[in-house]
Formats: structure tokens, sequence, C-alpha cells
């Protein structure tokens, strides 16, 4: 009986990660189709769902012979973007891009997103401050009332590695809650950034909800050591939403 009730939970767990996929696709393509114009630089953004996004984009490339230079946000953009030979840009030539397609680990009601899941939120933010046009990818899962609702780890924080004890401290004494530092997966050390950084998780009480994300993150970036939070307000300019019965609401 065992056996049987662990393949039916099995099959019922894959059956679920296969809908979350699609979700994630469907989203993907959705928004590179309404968005991306030929002869325009377009920010490429990091994450599992960013990886549908760019096979669209290689696809309508190839299909529709379109000039588009990409920028990446991260050493798995960039990765990305030279396996499908795409013309890889940076911002020093392109500072100012048509628009950039990128996930989101959470999306609130106001469209205040969480980033950094994938350690990556300095680049993300950066490269999203080059373009009006932030266009977000995300399965439904992501959608949620408050932040916190649906992303349980916390809202990622940058920092430089000298100063991760005393910020931590810093984060946990003015806001409370807990901001410990994301370890790599074989538990050896920190997870590092691109930028050759730690990221703490910031595990934020729930009292937190009661002030503006806004005010928050002002506070937060001028802790010494900060380099950028993954709490991304005001900067995205359309959500995708990749649903389970296969349809796309954008917002
Ligand atoms: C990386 C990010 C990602 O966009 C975010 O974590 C979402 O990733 P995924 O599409 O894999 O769920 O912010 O820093």
């Amino acid at each position: 009986l065992n056996v049987v009730l662990c393949v039916s939970h099995l099959k019922r767990t894959l059956a679920m990660t296969n809908l979350v996929e699609e979700a994630k696709r469907i989203a993907a393509y959705q928004a590179v189709d309404d968005n991306v114009l030929n002869n325009t630089a377009v920010g490429i953004g990091s994450g599992s769902t960013v990886v549908y996004a760019v096979d669209r984009l290689a696809e309508r490339i190839k299909a529709e012979k379109l000039k588009i230079v990409c920028v990446p946000t991260s050493f798995q953009a960039r990765q990305l973007i030279l396996k499908n030979n795409m013309v890889l840009g940076d911002l020093e030539t392109h500072p100012d891009l048509s628009c950039v397609i990128d996930g989101a680990d959470e999306v609130d009601e106001n469209l205040v997103l969480i980033k950094g899941g994938g350690g990556c939120l300095t680049q993300e933010k950066i490269v999203a401050s080059c373009t009006p046009k932030l266009v977000i990818i995300a399965d439904h899962t992501k959608q949620s009332k408050n932040l916190g609702d649906r992303y349980k780890k916390g809202i990622p924080i940058e920092v430089i590695p000298l100063a991760y004890v005393p910020v931590q401290k810093k984060i946990e004494t003015i806001f409370g809650g807990q901001a410990p530092v994301r370890m790599a997966k074989s538990k050896a050390g920190p997870v590092v950034t691109d930028n050759g950084n730690f990221i703490l998780d910031w595990q934020f009480p729930p009292e937190t909800l009661n002030n503006s994300w806004e005010s928050i993150n002002n506070k937060l970036i001028l802790i010494p050591g900060v380099v950028e939070t993954g709490l991304f307000i005001n900067m995205a300019s359309r959500v995708y939403f990749g649903l389970q019965d296969g349809s796309v609401i954008s917002k």
C-alpha cells in the first residue's frame, strides 16, 4: 500500500510541476510576443522563467530575421544569450533599453516585487532601471495580495562580505525578524553573487506590512554595507501571469 501511495504522490507532484512549467512558458511567450520590437536592445533577466523567454526570442529572431541586442542581468543570462547565438550587448554601449523581460519571486497587488531568489538582484535592478518597460513573467504561484504571502524565504539583500554580520544585526534590530546569510546548497559556505558579495534573506515580521515598502527600502539601502535590495518598487510596468488553465493574464 505504501508503494502505491508513494507512486501516486509522485505522479501528482510531477503533474503539478508540469503545470507550473507550462504556466511559466506561456507567460514568457506572450510577453516576448507583445513587447519585443525589431531593431531594439532588450534586457534579459535571470531565473528559470526567463529561459522560456529566451527560447521564444531566439525563435522569433530566426523566423522574423529580427535585429535585437540582448543585455544580460547575470552570468546565467549571458550564457543563455550566447548559447542561443543571440547578439550580446552591455549597458556601456546600450544604456537605453526598449524593454527588459525578467522573472520575480513574488508580485503583490501593487506590482511591488520580491526578486533575487537566484541572487541576481543588483544587476537585475540596474538593468531594469535602464528601461521604461520592465516586463515581468511569472506563473500563477507568484501572485499575492501582500508580499510574503507566497514567497517564504524573505527579501534578498545583497551585502559586501565584510559587513554581513553588522548589516544582519542592524536589520534585525531596526526592523525585527531574522536575516540569515544565504548558504550554498553544499553548506560549504555562503552563496557568492556575480558581484562577489553575500546575500541576506530578511524574513520580516508581519508588522512590517504596516509600513510602506518604499520607506523600508530607503532605510535598508542606507545601512552601510548594503549594496541593493530585492524590493522592486514602482519598477514593473507590466506583469504576465501564466495560469493553470493555460491562459495568460497581464496587469
Ligand atoms: C533571480 C530572480 C529571478 O527572476 C526570480 O528568482 C524568479 O526566478 P524563477 O523564474 O526561476 O522562478 O530574481 O535573482
